[in-house]
């Protein structure tokens, strides 16, 4: 790999956590690599990490306060303006809470905060929360977190482990190699500002439940991780994404407002709260088609020799939404088949409405549910078909979300 980080402006905010105590290493790395490097530290770092430190890794001076010593002239009274102008790239780590409130509300009472709102338009800016676990899914926090995805900074997930208070959680800042190599990718995928930048995404993922009684329930066997990989491939281009999802074992992709749910009929209630406001609705739910016409309370016991199920359909949600989208709004969904994998895709297409629809065929070995690899055929509204490789699910997710962001642009011209 080139060295992307020679020659490169890099600026280090820190917060007060206890993770500062890394950065001066962080700062060794960086300069190391040829970029060079201011420090910004917040009041609270101070208590975490020591100036000098800083001061003496990087060769500079480091900056925290706003308002520059009396006897200062010229430049340094606008110091937040010129270090915006000059970085090429932001680094914030740690992120306490504090200061990702602080940042989600545009204050700007220190050098920090000024600074993120002077940075260049499409200049990285890479933010490392890190604190107690508890704190970090907060909905404060994870509503803090969203806002500044959807503005375009990379929100890196913190790592689980052992915590400064001794509990096992997700929360603690990534080891200065691993920012490092962050922030070299960030800076390699000079990625011009996507269509989707700011745009509110709603992604549908994972599999429902219908009750049958008070411990069974008829499902299916998807993992979410097609709808978990769109949700991330979205949000890193800066869409303001809400995942609304079934029991699946994923992680929460940074900067993603995900809600929960259980049955078809809960993951319609939640989706047809967004059908107004979204500006793209994407469909990669493995929705129950059917529940059950009644369910038991508690456990049903087996008394008779055979019982029979009356199941009823549930609503088609993106059919739903494919119906009622206003002009501008994009629905795209999956077509999960077994045989005449296309011809089914296009009706079903043509029949919920839809702008783009993904063909995959259920393969316990390539495709469809549970594996990390998917195939897909991507149809669009007029026809026009994209066949792509055996990829990766994020890979495929994101070549999904290119082709979305075109038509995006399209409906909207
Ligand atoms: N879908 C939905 N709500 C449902 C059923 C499906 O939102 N009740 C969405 C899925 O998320 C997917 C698309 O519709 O994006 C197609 O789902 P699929 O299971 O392939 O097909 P169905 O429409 O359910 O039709 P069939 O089961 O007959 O193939």
């Amino acid at each position: 790999m080139d060295n992307v980080l020679r020659g490169k402006n890099i600026i280090i905010g820190i917060s007060g956590g206890i993770a500062a105590y890394k950065t001066p290493q962080l700062v060794r790395l960086l300069k190391k690599s040829g970029a060079f490097i201011r420090v910004v530290l917040t009041e609270s770092a101070t208590r975490f990490v020591s100036e000098l430190a800083l001061a003496t890794v990087s060769e500079e001076r480091v900056y925290r306060s706003l308002f520059p010593p009396a006897d200062t002239t010229g430049t340094d009274y606008t110091r937040h303006i010129s270090l915006g102008e000059w970085a090429d790239a932001f680094v914030i780590a740690p992120a306490t809470a504090n200061t990702l409130a602080r940042l989600s509300a545009g204050l700007c009472d220190d050098m920090l905060t000024a600074l993120f709102l002077t940075l260049r338009p499409g200049k990285p800016v890479m933010i490392f929360p890190s604190m107690d676990g508890q704190m970090f899914l907060s909905p404060s926090v994870q509503r803090n977190i969203a806002i500044l995805s959807g503005q375009g900074c990379r929100l890196i997930t913190p790592e689980s482990g052992e915590l400064a208070s001794g509990l096992i959680g997700v929360g603690r800042m990534p080891e200065p190699e691993s920012i490092v190599s962050s922030l070299e990718k960030a800076l390699q995928s000079t990625v011009p500002s996507s269509p989707l930048c700011g745009k509110s995404v709603v992604v549908t993922a994972g599999p429902t439940r219908e009750k049958i009684d008070g411990v069974r329930f008829i499902s299916n066997y998807s993992s979410g991780k097609m709808g978990f990989a769109i949700a991330r491939a979205a949000s890193e281009r800066g869409a303001l994404v809400t995942l609304i999802t079934g029991p699946v074992y994923l992680e929460t992709p940074s900067g993603v407002k995900r809600l929960d749910v259980e049955t078809a009929m809960e993951m319609h209630d939640a989706a047809k709260s967004c059908f107004k406001s979204c500006n793209i609705f994407i469909g990669a739910a493995a929705v129950s088609d059917y529940r059950p016409a009644t369910s038991f309370e508690g456990k049903m016991k087996k008394e008779k020799p055979e019982i029979e199920l009356t199941l009823i359909k549930n609503p088609d949600i993106l059919a739903e939404f494919g119906m009622q989208k206003a002009p501008g709004q994009l629905a795209v969904g999956f077509a999960l088949e077994t045989h005449a994998g296309l011809d089914n895709a296009r009706n079903k297409l043509s029949a919920k409405n839809l702008d783009l629809i993904a063909l995959n065929f259920f393969d316990r070995n390539t495709s469809g549910f549970e594996v990390d690899t998917n195939i897909l055929t991507l149809i669009d509204n007029e026809g026009l078909t994209t066949e792509l490789p055996q990829l990766p699910k994020d890979d495929a997710a994101d070549k999904l979300l290119d082709l979305i962001e075109q038509l995006y642009v399209k409906t909207r011209q």
